[in-house]
């Protein structure tokens, strides 16, 4: 029985502009091309997870609309369970962003229908919850909701995983004792532990940080410097592998769905976060976020264990 990962967050219609630079403030740039392609952490999570092994069901919210049909429609794809994705009145949410020739990104989201995925329709669905080997969640929903699956899956006794992106302030204090693994990338390990993060040395700073305040391990990803883990007794560098980046967009949701995946199917914290990395590498090489997230064999041609 493959493992199951269930994955409780945003889905978001990707309207994607690729431009030479990043605009400027007031300025209007002629950009290279544009398309509609599927995202949202939720979401591109929940297709990394299945790509990469596990058996993964959705909870989340989409709009009364067509990219709700098609954001559902991208997952059914991926034979992710979608009967714990509710679609809402109004519109699905949706994400700005404009990827430069460098492949740097800026996104502005639009919550949309994800800001209707409550803790209650999360308890309309506790059997989906009991159902799990891993929960994963992120910050693009309401933040009660997330406190609320947080504390839910802690009860029943599941792996626990935030990836707390995006972030701009510190999480509330109760909810890290729910968390198994926090996943920040470095600018929300900085929100979150209120410290600078720009290195390996900072990282392990900020990590120890959100350790004493209740989170089980950290796992600090650092784009091209690697990823650092910590679990309170020591430190761990993992390095990136060097890839030719054409667009990072999903990189982050890439690792923490390949993570969960490897994580769920027994492999060890290490092997885990090394098939997550090299899942995420693979991901920069390609455009946009749902279709840059590799497959299995994808990252077993690259590492066959
Ligand atoms: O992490 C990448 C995702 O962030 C995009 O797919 C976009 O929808 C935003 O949620």
């Amino acid at each position: 029985m493959p493992a199951k990962v269930v994955v409780i967050g945003s889905l978001n219609m990707d309207l994607v502009t690729r431009a030479e630079r990043l605009p400027r403030a007031g300025e209007t740039l002629i950009g290279e091309s544009f398309a509609t392609v599927s995202g949202g952490k939720g979401a591109n999570q929940a297709v990394a997870s299945a790509r990469l092994g596990a058996e993964v069901s959705m909870v989340g919210c989409v709009g009364a609309d067509v990219y709700g049909e098609q954001l559902r429609a991208a997952l059914l794809a991926e034979q992710i369970d979608c009967r714990a994705v509710t679609t809402v009145g109004g519109s699905s949410g949706v994400a700005l962003i404009v990827v430069d020739d460098s492949s740097q990104n800026a996104i502005v989201i639009v919550a949309g229908a994800n800001g209707l995925l409550t803790p209650e329709v999360v308890t309309g669905f506790d059997a989906v919850l009991q159902a799990a080997d891993v929960i994963i969640c992120q910050l693009e929903v309401p933040m009660q909701t997330v406190g609320y699956t947080l504390k839910r899956g802690r009860e029943l006794g599941k792996t626990m995983i935030l990836n707390p992106a995006p972030a701009s302030s510190p999480l509330a204090a109760d909810w890290y004792s729910s968390i198994d693994y926090l996943i920040p990338n470095e600018s929300e390990a900085s929100a979150l532990s209120g410290l600078p993060v720009d290195s390996l040395k900072t990282a392990e700073v900020a990590a120890s940080r959100l350790i004493a305040a209740g989170a089980g391990k950290v796992i600090i990803t650092l784009g091209a410097q690697g990823s650092l883990f910590a679990n309170g007794q020591s430190f761990e560098h993992f390095p990136a592998l060097k890839v030719k980046a054409v667009d990072t967009t999903a990189a982050g949701d890439t690792f923490v769905g390949g993570f969960a995946s490897a994580l769920a199917g027994g492999k060890s914290e290490a092997e885990a976060i090394r098939f997550g990395q090299i899942a995420a590498a693979l991901s920069v090489t390609r455009a946009g976020a749902q279709p840059s997230i590799p497959t299995l064999s994808d990252v077993q041609a690259i590492s066959p264990s």
